[in-house]
């Protein structure tokens, strides 16, 4: 099957087109004929050198977090689902160098596995696995009441715009968003709601917001406008780790599930959740460079998808 892979650890120019066996399933596995991959910032990262310790990856590495697809095969004890079914899926590349989702077939386990629904186009489906679930915990964990505030920093990202849509419309959290003015202009124009919105700076406020979802885990923002009592979910491991910060912080890593799959595909069939796609690339070489290339600019709004078939 035609894959595209990292080649050699560095920038978007590494990447190259292989050739590599169909994966071979667990019992508790399904192969997937892959409709659609997601990108992320983590794979630009991983791409960059990293990870490559804790998961012992070789090259060629194949990335990617994200897919939607056909199931093709079943493995040995999967009773759940069915050839045919049309799914969406977080496939778990870690330890294994040729299982991520820039390939024309994934091996993925059936617990990291939803079905599709018809509603829900395929292009759209590849973009919420990671994003979208990587938000829901984030303000799970958060654990805010309806009415409390909250600020999503990141508010046009791939994770902010699923974080946005669940606080304010599943949460019904007072909903203040950070960003450029182009993003904010971004979120009126595809109607994402929100209460305010900070640019650079709001004075209302300072010391008076009950939690912060903060991808890129800035102390000096998040000391600035967190109460006392709140809590600031972070998803960047804040680097020396500062002790006695007069709020609670808390470091995120996705955990995923079929069951929060599913939990997301229904908000979007309920009309909760609309899913903005940045810009689809295709499965070649300068494709998945290309995609590289937009997420390295880290101004990208929206999801960026990969269209495999
Ligand atoms: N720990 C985990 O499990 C996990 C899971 C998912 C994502 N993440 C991390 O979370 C971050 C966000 O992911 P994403 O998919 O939403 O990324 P993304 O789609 O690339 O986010 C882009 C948006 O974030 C804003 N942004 C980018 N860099 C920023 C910075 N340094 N400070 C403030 N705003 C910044 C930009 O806003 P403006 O254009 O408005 O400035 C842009 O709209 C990434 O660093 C990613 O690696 C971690």
């Amino acid at each position: 099957m035609k894959a595209i892979a990292v080649i050699k650890v560095g920038s978007s120019n590494n990447f190259d087109e292989i050739n590599i066996p169909v994966p071979e399933l667990e019992s508790d596995e399904v192969l997937v004929s892959t409709m659609f991959a997601g990108v992320n910032p983590v794979d630009s990262q991983i791409r960059e050198g990293a990870m490559f310790e804790k998961y012992k990856w070789d090259l060629p590495l194949v990335l990617g977090w994200e897919i939607s697809g056909i199931i093709t095969k079943l493995g040995s004890q999967v009773t759940e689902f069915s050839v045919g079914d049309e799914i969406i899926a977080k496939p778990d590349r870690s330890y294994n160098s040729l299982k991520g989702s820039y390939a024309q077939f994934v091996a993925v386990k059936t617990n990291q596995v939803a079905l599709k629904p018809e509603e829900l186009p395929f292009a759209l489906g590849a973009a919420i696995p990671l994003a979208g679930q990587t938000a829901l915990e984030s303000l799970n964990k958060l654990n805010l009441k309806s009415g409390q505030s909250v600020i999503i920093r990141g508010a046009g990202g791939g994770v902010g715009v699923f974080a946005m849509q669940i606080a304010k419309n599943i949460l019904n959290l007072k909903v203040i968003g950070a960003g450029s003015t182009l993003t904010k202009q971004y979120l009126d124009s595809i109607n994402i709601k929100y209460d305010d919105f900070i640019v650079e700076n709001n004075s209302e406020y300072v010391g008076k917001v009950d939690g912060i979802l903060d991808p890129f885990g800035s102390i000096e923002f998040d000391s600035k406008y967190i109460k006392k009592s709140g809590k600031v979910v972070t998803l960047k491991q804040v680097v020396p780790v500062i002790d006695n910060l007069p709020f609670f912080i808390e470091h995120h890593v996705l955990k995923s599930s079929g069951s929060q799959l599913k939990e997301l595909i229904d908000y979007y069939t309920s009309g909760n959740i609309y899913i903005p796609i940045d810009s689809i690339y295709p499965l070649t070489k300068l494709g998945v460079q290309h995609a590289h290339e937009k997420i390295d600019t880290h101004h990208t709004h929206g999801k960026i998808i990969i269209e495999v078939s």
